[in-house]
């Protein structure tokens, strides 16, 4: 038999028993246990719920609030520890999975990863070339055009001043493609087709440099690639003279190579300059004092100049009464060869790092 009093009296115990033993619980896996063992099926809560049938009808109620109230206290009380327990788990990762950046600079056992131990690498120095002389030429006014390194036979040849079947073709060993009628499609041979192509835009005048990739069929040797790079000039106006083309080179060699460098042209012949001439610098490697690179000259070549030929300017739609240019181009690859007293131009495309890293 049971009574309210006595059910009252146990309620009492069974509460401060109960938050005793949750208030002791150390990690949430004991809380769930002990949880269990106080709210649980099995628990003296439950067993007393099952004994409140005795009771009669007005203190059944009254006893059954109690136990509800409880009930309720003591999980009100668990979940109040399975914050802090949650809380204080929360921390305790914090701190032992934070990265200790620090580590990096003032580690005591490892050595400091300093910045200089991991190269970041640089540009290659046939990039570098590039770079410079794009910018030694903005310096002096012109622009920077690119076109493609796929051409027709039309930019590359024909619109240049060469029929099919021109004997000076034969000074470009080409590679062509398996596209179109034969040998219409083709790795360009020089950057000289851009020229084309920014004379047929008819944006007038034309102060321009154009950078790129070119292709011949060569095997590659200590002086010659298949692939390398160039840099054509193009300058078109009215009134431009062979005195304003001379004059261009020597400022871009003095501003390139540096103060006491100059430029000079010999007679030569290119199908799309009229009259041609070849330029040839101060030799950078002993200043003109002549030594190995230079064969004791002095002077280096560099590239082909020339008065953009009238046939061209017709080609291109320019009328070559009023306007005149002149153009010009070399090696990119060829002049960091020569630049860096380069025996062998493969070491160019090798790739080794320990060449590379010198520049
Ligand atoms: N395209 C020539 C070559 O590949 C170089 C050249 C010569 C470019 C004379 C020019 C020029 O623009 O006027 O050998």
């Amino acid at each position: 038999m049971t009574d309210i009093q006595t059910i009252r009296s146990t309620l009492a115990n069974l509460r401060s028993d109960g938050e005793t033993r949750l208030g002791g619980v150390a990690d949430l896996e004991t809380l769930a246990e002990v949880e269990r063992s106080i709210l649980g099926k099995r628990s003296a809560l439950a067993g007393l719920g099952a004994a409140l049938k005795d009771l009669a009808g007005s203190e059944r109620a009254e006893a059954g609030q109690a136990l509800q109230q409880t009930r309720q206290a003591l999980s009100d009380f668990a979940r109040q520890v399975r914050d802090e327990l949650d809380r204080r788990d929360a921390e305790r990762r914090l701190v032992e999975e934070r990265l200790d950046l620090s580590e990096i600079a003032c580690g005591s056992r490892r050595p400091p990863l300093a910045a200089s131990s991991r190269s970041a690498g640089h540009l290659h120095l046939v990039t570098q070339t590039r770079d410079e002389l794009e910018e030694t030429f903005i310096s002096m006014g012109f622009d920077v055009v690119e076109g493609p390194e796929v051409e027709t036979d039309w930019y590359n040849f024909e619109a240049l001043n060469m029929p099919p079947d021109h004997p000076a073709r034969g000074m470009w060993d080409t590679l062509y493609l398996r596209l179109g009628s034969p040998e219409t499609v083709l790795l360009r041979t020089h950057t000289s087709p851009v020229q084309v192509r920014l004379m047929s835009k008819g944006d007038l005048p034309i102060y321009s440099v154009m950078p790129g990739r070119c292709y011949r069929r060569d095997t590659p040797d200590a002086r010659h690639l298949p692939v390398f790079h160039q840099i054509e000039g193009l300058v078109v106006d009215e009134g431009i003279t062979f005195g304003d083309m001379a004059g261009v080179i020597e400022v871009f060699t003095e501003a390139f190579f540096g103060e006491g460098m100059h430029s000079r042209l010999r007679p030569s012949f290119f199908p799309f300059t009229e009259p041609s001439a070849e330029f040839e610098v101060t030799c950078p490697i002993c200043a003109g004092a002549g030594c190995r690179t230079c064969s004791g000259s002095g002077w280096i070549e560099l590239g082909g100049c020339g008065m953009v030929d009238p046939n061209v300017f017709t080609a291109t739609g320019i009328d070559p009464e009023r306007y005149s240019g002149f153009a010009f181009g070399f090696g990119i690859d060829r002049l960091a060869q020569v630049r860096t007293s380069l025996a062998d131009m493969r070491a160019l495309l090798d790739n080794d790092v320990r060449f590379l890293s010198q520049f």
